[in-house]
C-alpha cells in the first residue's frame, strides 16, 4: 500500500513535470566566454528543471547533460587571446570603439548564419515555444523567433544600454543614466551630462542610420519568409533579462518585462577546494590574494617589464598569491606564489583567508568578489572595465591601476593600501549585504520570468505601450502642436473679437457726431 502511494505521487509529480515542459531555443553567438557563461548558467538551470533545450554556442558543455543539445558554431570560433588584440591596438576614441564594435556585430552575424548547423536546424522541421537570444551586435538573429513564431526573450550579458532597452521600452533620460561606454556615475556634472547627451545622439544616430539598417538587411536576406521586419521583432520582445542589480549600479528606470537578475551566474553553494589548494590558502599566516585577468590578459601578451615588476612586488609581500597564468614554467617564481592556468575563481573568493582579488574588472569577476564580500584592484583593459572601476573607486570598495602605467611602485602601493586600509572591506561588506538581500535568488528570478512569458503566450499585457508609437507621438510634439495651435487659434479670435468691438464703436461714435453736426 504504501509502496503503491510512492509510485502514486511519483507519477504525479511527474506528470505536473512534463506537462510544464518547455523547448527552448538558445542563441549565444558571442565568442566571449564571459558572456557565454551568464547564458549557460540560465539555459543549463532550464535543462534541469526538466525543459528541453537547444543550444547554438560556440563554446558546447564540457559535460554534457539531460535535456540541453548543443549546437557547435564552428566558424564563429571562441576568441581566448582578445587581449593580445586589444592590447596591441587599442581603439584610439570612444566614437571609434562604437564602430569598431558595430563592424564586429555585422561580421559575427553574418557568420553565424552561415554555419551548415544553423542552416540545418533552420530547414528541419523542429518547434520551440520561445526563443531565448543574447543581446550583443546581432540584432538579424531576432528573426529566429520570427521563424518559429514564438516569443522572443533577450539576455544582455551586461547592464541596460539601447541595445536592449529598445527591446522593450525602458526609457534612460540622459540626463542621470550614463551611457555604459562612458565611464561616469549617475549624479554626473553638468560638463558631464552635456557629453553624455551628446554621445546619446552619436550613438542613436549611428545605430538608426548605419547600424540597425545593415542588421535589417541581414535579416531579410536570411529570412525571406518572416511576416514582420527586424524593427518590428526588435521592439516586441516579450522580456529582456539584464546582468547587472541596483546594488552593483545606481536606481534608473525599468518597464515591466525588463529583469535585473545580475550574477545568477553564481553558484550559491560552495564547493571544496582541492586539496593542495586548501592547503597553501589555509596555510597562509597572513592572508593570500587572488591575481586572475580573466581570460583576457594572457601571460604570452603581458611584456617583460611588466611581468617582472608584478612578481617582484609579489616577491616582497608577506601575503601567498594565487597567480592564474597560463606557461607552467615561470623564470624565477617566488616560494609564496602559485600559480596555475585555472582556478575555481568563486570558492576562492569565498575563502575567508582570502583578503582581495587583482582582475581585470569585468562584470562577472567584479560581482563574483561583491557578493564574496571581498574587496579588489582592477586593471582595466577594454569595454566596461573602466566603467565597473570607476564605480567600484567611488563606492570606496576597489583600486584602479593604470594598465600602460604599470609599475613596481605604483603595483605595490595599490596592494599595500588595501592591505592596510580596512575600510575597503568594510565598504565592500555593505554592498554584498545589499546585494544578497533579494526577494529570490537571480537564478531562480530568470527562470521564474522565461516560464512565465511562455506560460501566458509571450506575456502581452507587459508589453509597453510607448514601443508602438512614433518618434512625434512618443515625445507628445503632435499633443503639443495641437495645443499651440488651439492657444494660437483663441488668441487670434480674441484679437479678431476686439478688433471687429472697435471697429463698431468708431462707427456708431462717428454716426453720433454726424447727426449732431446735421442738427
Ligand atoms: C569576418 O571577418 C573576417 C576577418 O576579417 C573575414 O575573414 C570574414 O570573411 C568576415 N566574414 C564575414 C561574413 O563578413
Ligand atoms: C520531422 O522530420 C523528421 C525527420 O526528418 C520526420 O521523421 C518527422 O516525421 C517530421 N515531423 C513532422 C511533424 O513533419
Ligand atoms: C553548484 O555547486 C554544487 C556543489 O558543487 C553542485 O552540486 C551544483 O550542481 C552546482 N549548481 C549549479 C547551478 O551549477
Amino acid at each position: 500500500m504504501h509502496f503503491l502511494s510512492v509510485i502514486l505521487i511519483a507519477s504525479v509529480l511527474l506528470c505536473a513535470h512534463n506537462v510544464q515542459a518547455y523547448r527552448f531555443l538558445g542563441v549565444l553567438h558571442s565568442r566571449i566566454k564571459s558572456h557565454n557563461i551568464v547564458g549557460t548558467a540560465l539555459l543549463k538551470e532550464l535543462a534541469r528543471r526538466g525543459h528541453s533545450v537547444t543550444v547554438i554556442s560556440p563554446f558546447p558543455l564540457k559535460k554534457p547533460m539531460d535535456n540541453y543539445v548543443d549546437i557547435e558554431t564552428y566558424k564563429l570560433s571562441p576568441i581566448d587571446s582578445a587581449g593580445g588584440h586589444i592590447l596591441q591596438s587599442p581603439a584610439s576614441s570612444l566614437a571609434e570603439s562604437v564602430l569598431i564594435f558595430q563592424a564586429m556585430g555585422l561580421n559575427m552575424t553574418r557568420t553565424f548564419l552561415e554555419e551548415s548547423n544553423v542552416k540545418a536546424l533552420l530547414a528541419s522541421n523542429q518547434t520551440f515555444d520561445a526563443v531565448i537570444c543574447e543581446v550583443f551586435l546581432a540584432e538579424a538573429l531576432y528573426g529566429l523567433s520570427e521563424h518559429y513564431n514564438v516569443p522572443l526573450i533577450g539576455l544582455s550579458t551586461f547592464g541596460a544600454h539601447a541595445w536592449n532597452t529598445d527591446m522593450v521600452g525602458s526609457p534612460s533620460p540622459p540626463s542621470y543614466v550614463p551611457s555604459v561606454f562612458l565611464s561616469f556615475n549617475a549624479r554626473m556634472t553638468l560638463w558631464q551630462r552635456a557629453i553624455n547627451f551628446v554621445f546619446g545622439i552619436f550613438e542613436r544616430m549611428s545605430l538608426d542610420l548605419y547600424y540597425l539598417p545593415k542588421q535589417a538587411a541581414i535579416y531579410k536576406e536570411y529570412f525571406p519568409n518572416n511576416k514582420r521586419d527586424m524593427y518590428e521583432v526588435r521592439r516586441n520582445a516579450a522580456l529582456v533579462l539584464l546582468n547587472q542589480h541596483v546594488s552593483l549600479s545606481f536606481s534608473r528606470p525599468y518597464v515591466h518585462n525588463q529583469i535585473e537578475v545580475g550574477g545568477m551566474h553564481i553558484n550559491r553553494t560552495r564547493s571544496p577546494l582541492p586539496a593542495d589548494l586548501e592547503r597553501f590558502i589555509n596555510g597562509a599566516n597572513h592572508g593570500v590574494i587572488y591575481f586572475s585577468m580573466g581570460s583576457y590578459l594572457r601571460s604570452e601578451f603581458m611584456s617583460l617589464d611588466k611581468r617582472q615588476a608584478i612578481l617582484e612586488t609579489f616577491r616582497g609581500l608577506k601575503q601567498r598569491v594565487l597567480w592564474k597564468f597560463e606557461n607552467p614554467k615561470l623564470e624565477g617564481k617566488p616560494d609564496n606564489v602559485y600559480i596555475s592556468e585555472w582556478f575555481p575563481q568563486s570558492d576562492i573568493l569565498a575563502h575567508p583567508n582570502v583578503k582581495f582579488f587583482i582582475t581585470h574588472g569585468g562584470l562577472l569577476g567584479t560581482t563574483e568578489s561583491i557578493y564574496h564580500g571581498k574587496p579588489f584592484i582592477g586593471i582595466p583593459i577594454f569595454a566596461d572595465q573602466f566603467l565597473n572601476m570607476n564605480r567600484a573607486e567611488t563606492g570606496g570598495y576597489g583600486i584602479g591601476v593604470d594598465y600602460n602605467g604599470l609599475t613596481k611602485e605604483k603595483f605595490q602601493s595599490a596592494i599595500e593600501r588595501m592591505l592596510n586600509d580596512e575600510s575597503y572591506t568594510k565598504r565592500v561588506a555593505d554592498i554584498s549585504a545589499q546585494y544578497r538581500d533579494q526577494p529570490m535568488n537571480p537564478l531562480d528570478l530568470a527562470v521564474y520570468w522565461v516560464e512565465y512569458v511562455v506560460r501566458h503566450k509571450g506575456a502581452r499585457h507587459l508589453h509597453c505601450a510607448g514601443q508602438d508609437l512614433s518618434f512625434i507621438q512618443y515625445h507628445s510634439i503632435d499633443s503639443m502642436l495641437i495645443i499651440f495651435g488651439g492657444l494660437t487659434s483663441v488668441l487670434l479670435l480674441i484679437l479678431l473679437l476686439i478688433r471687429s468691438v472697435w471697429g463698431w464703436l468708431q462707427f456708431v461714435l462717428a454716426r453720433k457726431d454726424i447727426k449732431k453736426k446735421t442738427h
